[in-house]
């Protein structure tokens, strides 16, 4: 396989995950997204959320709906001569900091908010993840079938509540009842929506008017909505700046559609812009150089390891994301923390209810190998270079407790499990320096459920928990030795250690937390680790 050819693929690959506040749309928008990929052939209202309890994965409940299996980290499908890695987040209960690492793999996103709520607290700390690595986002605004905040206050929110500067790309003529269209101020064409009953939105014809000032456009939308979008238009065009690939590629800014993923309004404008201008796979930083995709040789990591995918196996599978060279079967691959070479012949991925062994894949790819606990998230592969991707710090858990043992014997076994369930990512811990509990901290509650559950199936020991009153963890950093022995000192109850022996403290309320950041102004308090 030549250098050429490697290029090409890569330049097809568009790799990318949905991110989203809890009921946004991201699991309709998702849906509508793999029926253009020809990937599920009907589409429909999702089964209401109320009547579902712990699904492990919001693709989970498309799974169920339409009878497919695609409870998997990663689809992939064709569009437009673009090979699409479309990627699961957990994003309900089970969010948790899988859902951050998950990110690492993705080379952008698309970003979902809720047009009637605006920015909200999920979306907030998502972008924050995305901003450590400058990762290039593009905007969906969704539910403009629904009376709708104002567009302009919605791009405000944006721009100072994520901190990243806004260009619509298109623009809604109306919400709710009164919704008439959309804009796209790349081509200047109007799509005019005509609902063949009022109030049926899932029944209407689009009419294309090539510019704002077709002399149909009033007759179409009435006079009062064409003098509005004209007036819109302009605003737009002098306050926010034009699309810049460059800008995009490096995060500063993010390319805003609007829409409805219910009812199929402005999707085909923002998916078309996306398999245009969303990055194909780029270089990535490894602990000793810069690696590129179109290198020759073979370089990946883990950055997801999904356990009992399907219980008749009792499998555990690593996903890989491929950052150079090629996958082919019968490759001979290192895992370099444990120094082992072995030939992989049956990597796999997952397509429409299938496990399908892949022959050959491509930076962008993401590929799964069986594996029985050896391998963890972090994991670099490559063809014999000792390199290591090692960019998935650790997040500040949300959720507390204690957890204790009913048998006090089984100690030794509860260390050993908690401590591989931490380095997989599942839990953090965290150990006090004044007492000998044993803090379990985690990012949804789910979690927490599925600890003791493995503790139980995995290690065969029988665990509890006892509520703690934490609100929040911060990892403590400070160049002053002197200035960081008299913290400790003054702190000693609030400390703790977490299991890579950083120090944290441990506030019980946020009202605590500030009062200790604005006493100590020379110590940092991070809600982020990185490794
Ligand atoms: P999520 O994955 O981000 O959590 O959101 P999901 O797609 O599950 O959507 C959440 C709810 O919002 C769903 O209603 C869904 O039908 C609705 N929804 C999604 N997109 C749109 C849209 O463009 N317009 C409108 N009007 N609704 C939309 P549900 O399951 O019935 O839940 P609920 O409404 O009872 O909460």
């Amino acid at each position: 396989m030549s250098i050429k050819n490697n290029f090409i693929e890569i330049q097809k690959r568009r790799t990318f995950a949905i991110i989203a506040h809890p009921d946004s749309g991201k699991t309709t928008l998702t849906e509508k997204i793999l029926f253009l990929g020809k990937v599920i052939h009907e589409t429909g209202t999702i089964q209401s959320k109320k009547s579902k309890k712990y699904v492990k994965s919001d693709w989970m409940k498309i799974e169920k709906e339409r009878g497919i299996s695609i409870t998997s980290s990663v689809m992939q499908f064709t569009y437009c001569n673009c090979l699409i890695n479309l990627l699961d987040t957990p994003g309900h209960e089970d969010f948790s900091e899988d859902t951050y690492r998950i990110l690492t793999a993705v080379d952008f996103c698309l970003m979902v908010i809720d047009s009637a709520k605006g920015v909200e607290i999920r979306t907030k700390k998502l972008m924050h993840v995305l901003s450590l690595n400058n990762t290039p986002t593009v905007t969906f605004i969704n539910k403009l079938d629904r009376d709708s905040k104002d567009p302009i206050k919605i791009l405000d929110e944006i721009e100072s509540e994520l901190k990243i500067k806004c260009i619509p790309i298109t623009w809604p003529i109306g919400c709710g009842s009164s919704f008439k269209g959309i804009y796209n101020f790349y081509n200047s064409m109007v799509d005019v929506y005509k609902f063949k009953q009022n109030n049926n939105f899932n029944d209407y014809n689009i009419t294309t008017l090539s510019d704002l000032y077709n002399k149909s456009l009033e007759m179409h939308i009435g006079l009062d909505f064409a003098k509005k979008l004209r007036e819109d238009v302009e605003l737009i065009n002098t306050c926010y700046s034009q699309f810049n690939n460059s800008c995009f590629v490096d995060g500063k800014i993010t390319p805003v559609f609007f829409g409805s993923a219910l009812r199929s309004f402005g999707i085909n404008h923002m998916f078309n812009f996306l398999v245009r201008w969303g990055p194909c796979p780029k270089f990535k930083h490894s602990n000793t150089r810069v690696i590129y995709p179109e290198e020759n040789l073979f370089t990946g990591f883990v950055f997801k390891i999904q356990a009992n995918m399907d219980l008749k196996h009792r499998d555990r599978i690593a996903f890989i994301r491929i950052v150079s060279g090629r996958y082919y079967k019968g490759i001979k691959l290192q895992n370099v923390r444990l120094r082992k070479t072995f030939i992989l012949n049956n990597a796999i991925r997952f397509l429409a209810g299938d496990r399908n062994i892949i022959e050959e894949a491509y930076p962008g790819d993401i590929i799964g190998i069986y594996n029985h606990g050896s391998i963890v998230i972090g994991d670099t592969f490559t063809e014999g270079e000792l390199i290591n991707f090692l960019e998935l710090p650790r997040f500040s858990p949300e959720i507390f407790r204690i957890i204790y043992l009913k048998n006090p014997l089984k100690k030794k076994q509860l260390f050993k499990g908690l401590l591989q369930l931490s380095e997989e990512g599942a839990v953090q811990i965290f150990y006090p320096l004044i007492n000998n509990d044993l803090v379990l901290g985690v990012l949804g509650i789910l979690q927490l459920d599925v600890i003791l559950e493995r503790l139980k199936l995995e290690y065969q020991i029988e665990a509890c928990y006892k509520n703690v009153s934490i609100a929040a963890i911060r990892w403590i950093f400070c160049n002053d030795l002197i200035q960081l022995d008299q913290f400790k000192l003054q702190n000693k109850e609030y400390l703790a250690i977490d299991s890579s022996g950083y120090l944290t403290y441990i506030a019980p309320s946020l009202f605590n937390l500030n009062l200790i950041i604005s006493n100590y102004p020379q110590i940092k308090f991070s809600e982020i680790r990185q490794n």
